[in-house]
């Protein structure tokens, strides 16, 4: 049987097709994901670099090393991520202002380049601990419509970047791991690219992901269970105690922590991750920042027939107050996702503390 050439649409053919829903609009959005994406092609290449590149390790470490507006340490390809999405996305007159991760205040477009009439929020490299233990990190963003006077050209502030995840126009992650992927939503589904690394394209690989309902996977950093609140206490409590416990069967345990990961395996086969809001630090309000990675992971998973949440409210509803503001995450798996919502909802018998009726905890408090 004569062999056939496999072939698959490439992203720019996957956005041509989507553009195709809206006839009279410019070119600009699709023109602006392929900035990203080139963006995250040059990362993937310095990651694959690593060592070799001398890419690992702390920024300016003979310096004593730089921390970022977050308070962490940044690594060498943090900052160059930080600069790979700058330098892609800012010459293409299709937005009006960038915010990141690792920049304390709202990127401007600089003076010689055109404006546009989009918003992109990103975290360059999430997971970044995971450098230089060789261990897969990704890049997280947001695509949001500029407020009108901003893309009439009034100044860029905090506050154009401070729209619920339900107003993201895009949103979308790359994975740099045993194959660099892009996964991309904008808003009709979720599809996956793979890198051609020789042709240097992504290719369509994974149309039309859908999160399975159900799951008997769970993700959590357990080292900080005694700062649980009770509703996720009882929940991982619950999954713990397996068949013979209230759930009726036995769940698996993962933590990579690299969140881009964890979200590519729920997206793949299901799961909930949780990194909820806890007594840890109580300025801080969870652990993860809600416009650069609670928001694109749950517009992404809700988009694939997931759910995302606060555990007390849907993630995309939140009215966000600050652009570096943290939140409590739990998603994935829907059936999963709303149990969590139930327990945050449900009275005083698992959330009151009080002595008569509180369940012993497996972590103990
Ligand atoms: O900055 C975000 C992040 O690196 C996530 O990708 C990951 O889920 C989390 O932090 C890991 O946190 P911890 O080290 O507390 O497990």
């Amino acid at each position: 049987m004569p062999l056939r050439a496999r072939t698959t649409a490439t992203l720019t053919q996957y956005l041509i097709q989507q553009r195709r829903r809206f006839p009279h609009a410019s070119g600009d959005f699709n023109a602006l994901i392929l900035d990203v994406a080139m963006a995250c092609k040059a990362i993937a290449k310095s990651v694959a670099y690593g060592a070799l590149a001398d890419l690992h390790g702390n920024h300016a470490a003979d310096a004593g090393g730089s921390v970022n507006v977050q308070g962490e340490t940044q690594k060498k390809l943090d900052v160059i991520s930080n600069e790979l999405f700058i330098r892609m996305n800012e010459w293409g007159g299709h937005l009006a202002g960038m915010a990141s991760e690792e920049m304390e205040d709202p990127h401007p477009i600089p003076e010689q380049h055109p404006k546009g009439k989009y918003l992109l929020v990103f975290d360059p490299l999430d997971g970044s601990s995971n450098i230089d233990v060789n261990v897969s990190v990704g890049s997280i963003f947001s695509i949001l419509r500029a407020p009108e006077a901003l893309a009439e050209g009034g100044p860029l502030t905090e506050a154009a970047f401070l729209q619920p995840g339900a107003q993201q126009v895009a949103a979308g992650y790359a994975l740099y791991g045993p194959t660099t992927m892009l996964v991309l939503t904008v808003g009709n589904g979720v599809a996956g690219f793979t890198l051609d690394p020789v042709m240097g394209e992504f290719m369509l690989t994974h149309p039309e992901l859908r999160v399975p309902e159900d799951t008997s996977e769970f993700a959590i950093n357990a080292s900080n269970s005694r700062f649980w609140e009770t509703p996720v206490k009882r929940y991982v409590d619950e999954c713990l105690a397996g068949k013979t416990g209230p759930r009726g069967k036995d769940f698996n345990m993962r933590w990579i922590a690299s969140m881009v990961a964890e979200a590519h395996r729920i997206l793949m086969r299901g799961g909930v991750f949780m990194y909820p809001r806890d007594s840890k630090d109580t300025n801080k309000p969870g652990r993860l920042r809600l416009l650069y990675e609670a928001n694109p992971v749950g517009f992404i998973m809700e988009q694939a027939g997931g759910r995302a949440s606060t555990g007390r409210q849907p993630m995309l509803d939140v009215q966000p107050t600050s652009l570096h503001q943290r939140i409590g995450l739990v998603f994935g798996s829907k059936n999963e996702v709303e149990r969590i919502e139930r327990y945050h909802a449900e009275p005083q018998k698992f959330n009151d503390h009080a002595p008569l009726f509180a369940e012993r905890s497996l972590f103990r408090d």
